[in-house]
Parts: C-alpha cells; structure tokens; sequence
C-alpha cells in the first residue's frame, strides 16, 4: 500500500510502500511531468525550459488516486498525475546503486572478459541477421555487451560490408573513404596495409570524436598468420585498477596525444586520455594506439615516471595472451569492435599469398538505437 508525505517546505515528496521510503524533489517532480503542457504527447520532447517554472515551486497536496500519484504544484495551482510504476522506475534515491556502480566501474549491460570467451565467441550468420530480426537483436546486445561479434557466411563481393552495416545503422565517413581497403601494399603510408604484427589497439585516435563502430570485412585471405585478435580494453583498466589505483588514476587524468599526418591534406590531432571515465567514474572509452601516440607533453613533469610505468603495465596487460580472443578471419567473414573499448590486431602475415579487407566506420549510438527498437 502506498502513501505519501510532504515536507514542512513543500520541497520533498516522500513515497512509502515500497522496500523503503523513496525521496523526490519537487524541482525534479514538475520538470518532469509527463503531461501534455509539458511534454509533447506525439515525440515526448519537453516543451517547456526550466525558466517556466516559477522559482518559489512547492508541492501544496499529494494524494494516491489507483496507481498514480496526484500532486498540485503552487503558485502554478496545477496538478500532475504520475504513475507510481514511472516514480518507482525512475527512483535516484539510492545511494548504494551508485556506490555499486563506482566499485565495478562498467554501466549496467556491460560485461567484461579475457581469453574464457575463446569458446563462446559472439557470432552470428549473415543469413539469419538479414532475415530474423530476433537473431540480429542478439547480436547487437552481444556487441553491446561485449564489445565485439563476428558475422559467418556473408556474400563475397566488393563492398558487401555496407550491407552488414544497413542492418543496424549508417557508415561513418572520413578522409580514408566511406570504406577503405585492407591489403599488403608496398611503400604502405599506413602500418596497418603491411604484414607486420599490430600491437592490439583502437582505432584513430587522432579523431575528436573517435568512430565508435569498426568493421572488418574479409574477401580474400590465403596468407599464413594473419589471425584476427581482440582484448577487452574495459577488462584491462579493470585489471590495472586492481593492481595498482594510483597507475589506474594517473591514465585517467591526463591526455595522451595522437597523431596522423600519413597522406596529403591531412594532420589530425587530438587528446584523449588512454582510460576514459564518464563524470561520475564509469568506464567511458579506452584510447590506446602505440602507433599515432605522438609526443606527450600534457603530463605534469612529478608525474610522468608515473604515467610511463602506467602506460608500460597497460600495454603488458594488452599483450598478454589471457587477455586476447582469437580467430581466423575466411572470406565472407566480419568482425564488428567497439572501437571505444575493444582493442583489436592481427598477428603477422608472410606476403605469400593475398589477403584482402575491407574496413569501414559506423555509429554506436545508432546500433544501440536500432538494439533498443527491436528489444
Ligand atoms: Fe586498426
């Protein structure tokens, strides 16, 4: 049975009857009211700004009516109806929520892994993507969840990555094309068109804002080596943390800067710190590319030894085989990375043989749009 109280000041509203007593502000309350003077009944969009609610705002009367809550809000003399299942749904009263939170540093959905997942690889037919739209909801939430999925058995022609992409979003574009091309080259301008092995890292960056999304698409592959590889950069940090918070909090705090100026009419820059926190200390991004690290001049001097030892242990952890998944990328096969969490490489290849990628960009927030539409 739920009731509800109103503070001496008519600034509080507190909701008893569930596990325990849930505190709301009446600030908080009238902003977001969810009826049709304030929020568009076609798009849900508030149209009105804080400045329409007046300054002197009490709760005068607060009564339970079926399952809403019915408050009149003065000097405006109007009352709301909110749902008690919407009150409940949207509680911030919860301290140990939060607390919870920092200890784990992942949002919720998110969950990290080293080499157990070898076995348990997040994949899907291109098939079954294309025409079942339960199959192609897994997937996202795979991806979300985990930060990577492979796609088996899609068509082997050029530029059948864009049809991968239609099916949760849009390709991010930049100077190296709507797509780009993944060979063993002569006088490459980029390491990545070599044979070389690649250190595991994320992708460009030397961008503000760095693509989210990054897909690679196989075509052709009778090359020895060569194998796809990647580490969950969330479970690095996580690792690096528990080893040693002050390395933690010194690559949190300070930009690393990244650079590229490989082609004609490009100079890209930008600073991003290797481990990115959101506001209130979530995992927000891993930026770690060893090749477009560029000079770090951003580090205060008592502070440097620190961040290279960080820097030094981060890169170790990124090496090591507990930490990596591995697989064989044959034509016809993709992989899809956060790019702002899962570091991916390749280990060498001989230049026997033909390897051909194609790579491309894309949104995550538009893969988690079209994720939250079919769930
Ligand atoms: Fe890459």
């Amino acid at each position: 049975m739920y009731d509800t109280t109103i503070s001496d000041n008519g600034q509080l509203l507190t909701l008893t009857g569930a596990s325990q007593p849930i505190r709301f502000h009446a600030i908080w309350l009238r902003d977001n009211a969810q009826d049709a003077d304030t929020r568009s009944t076609q798009n849900g969009q508030r149209l009105i700004t804080l400045q329409d609610i007046p300054n002197n705002l009490s709760i005068s009367a607060a009564r339970i009516q079926e399952n809403d809550v019915k408050l009149t809000f003065l000097p405006e003399n109007k009352t709301i109806d909110y749902p008690i299942d919407w009150l409940l749904e949207h509680s911030y009263d919860q301290k140990s929520k939060n607390n919870d939170q920092m200890c784990q540093l992942l949002s919720s959905g998110i969950q990290t892994w080293g080499n157990e997942l070898q076995n348990e690889i997040p994949q899907a037919d291109f098939k079954e993507l294309k025409t079942d739209s339960n199959i192609l909801a897994k997937w996202l939430e795979q991806i979300s969840r985990y930060g990577f999925a492979v796609m088996n058995n899609g068509p082997k022609r050029n530029l059948a990555l864009m049809e991968l992409v239609d099916l949760f979003g849009f390709v991010r574009e930049t100077n190296y094309g709507k797509h780009f091309e993944v060979r063993t080259e002569v006088n490459a301008t980029n390491l990545a068109y070599t044979g070389m092995a690649l250190q595991a890292h994320t992708d460009n960056p030397y961008r503000d804002p760095v693509p989210t999304l990054q897909i690679l698409y196989c075509l052709q592959s009778s090359t020895d080596g060569g194998e796809s590889m990647v580490v969950d950069g969330f479970n690095i940090a996580k690792q690096l943390r528990s080893e040693n918070p002050a390395w933690f909090d010194v690559l949190t705090r300070y930009c690393a800067q990244f650079e590229y100026k490989g082609s004609e009419g490009v100079q890209l820059r930008a600073r991003h710190p290797m481990i990115e926190l959101t506001a209130d200390g979530l995992l927000n991004a891993i930026h770690f590319n060893n090749r477009s690290a560029t000079t770090f001049t951003d580090i205060p001097f008592d502070d440097m030894q620190t961040y290279y030892a960080a820097y030094r242990r981060m890169s170790e952890l990124i090496d090591d085989p507990s930490h990596s998944v591995q697989f064989h990328l044959k034509p016809g096969m993709a992989f899809i990375v956060d790019n702002t969490r899962v570091l991916h490489a390749r280990t060498g290849f001989s230049g026997a043989g033909e390897r051909w990628l194609q790579g491309c960009y894309a949104d995550k927030d538009g893969l988690l749009s079209t994720l939250a539409s079919l769930s």
